[in-house]
């Protein structure tokens, strides 16, 4: 159960997806802050993703779910520009977008957490929330204060508890790691958050903290694409569920008119909730 994603974002060669068929630029369906669709990725001969189409509203959270090696990893890294679909289409607000690399993503308010959380452990988390895109003074020196406070402000806006400004990250609980990795991708106005297993090396407390910080940036009005092998956590925190089976998309159900046992079929069997016999669901727990 070990997703194997690196802990920074390569370098992406540029594959410009596949053309819409001419003349037609199908009109994204229903009012989704983000819709992926038709998105394939391959490795070789293997189709990684095969022809999936998933999306999310504003102040949704969408749980991505689906066995080991099923594609969820390599679907979302198409939007998060670490490495873009062969073929498909992405809008956002509607609109077809080109996400050649992460500085797109990020251009368009899409940010992504890596269970590898790639912090720089031996600095602040401040340090740590501006890394890469520091704030200055007008004489171009570091304008430290002025990132202590604005991450502050945000840290305050997400989890309160948090104090540890001062000390560098190696020395935060799990769970105060998560809040500053967080904190650093909605700083930068995130409207979609993508979460790759955020609660997968945590304790029973810190994962608490976690779901919280989700309700929360949910509340704010997020989109949010949530991975997780933990069906618990999905259900306690998504609004719809996607299945991915052997990269493809078995199908996507609202939390609220599914059980678990049938999203475990989905998940284990490719059988959507209205294929899915009582022998079938008995053998799950068999
Ligand atoms: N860089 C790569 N090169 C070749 N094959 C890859 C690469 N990345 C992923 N794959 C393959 O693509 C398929 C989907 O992998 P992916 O990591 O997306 O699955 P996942 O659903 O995230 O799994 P996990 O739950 O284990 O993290 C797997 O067969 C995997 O081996
Ligand atoms: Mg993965």
């Amino acid at each position: 159960m070990t997703p194997t994603l690196p802990p920074s974002e390569p370098s992406s060669p540029a594959i410009t997806p596949a053309p819409a068929p001419a003349g037609r630029a199908a009109a994204p369906s229903g009012d989704y802050l983000v819709e992926m669709r038709n998105i394939r990725v391959s490795f070789g001969g293997v189709h990684a993703v095969d022809n999936v189409t998933v999306n999310v509203r504003a102040g949704e959270v969408i749980g991505l779910v689906g066995g080991n090696g099923a594609g969820k990893s390599t679907l979302i890294r198409t939007l998060s520009g670490a490495r873009p679909a062969d073929a498909g289409q992405i809008f956002v607000d509607g609109k077809p977008v080109t996400i050649s690399n992460p500085r797109d993503a990020k251009a368009l308010g899409i940010e992504t957490i890596y269970q590898q959380l790639a912090l720089a452990d031996n600095i602040d988390a401040a340090g740590n929330v501006f890394l890469g895109r520091e704030l200055r003074t007008r004489i171009g020196s570091l304008d430290d204060a002025a990132m202590e406070s604005a991450t502050r402000k945000v840290m305050g806006r997400l989890n309160p508890r948090f104090k540890n400004f001062k000390s560098p990250v190696k020395s935060l609980s799990g769970g105060q790691r998560q809040s500053v990795a967080i904190a650093r991708a909605i700083h930068f106005n995130a409207r979609v958050l993508i979460m790759d297993e955020p609660t997968a090396a945590l304790g029973p407390a810190e994962t608490a903290q976690v779901r919280d910080l989700v309700a929360q940036l949910k509340e704010e009005g997020l989109g949010i694409f949530l991975i997780s092998h933990d069906i618990h956590d999905v259900f306690d925190l998504a609004d719809r569920i996607s299945v991915m089976l052997q990269g493809k998309l078995v199908g996507t159900v609202d939390k609220t008119k599914v059980t678990k046992d049938e999203v475990l079929g989905m998940i284990i069997m490719g059988k959507k909730p209205d294929e899915v016999t009582e022998k079938e669901i008995a053998e799950l727990h068999g």
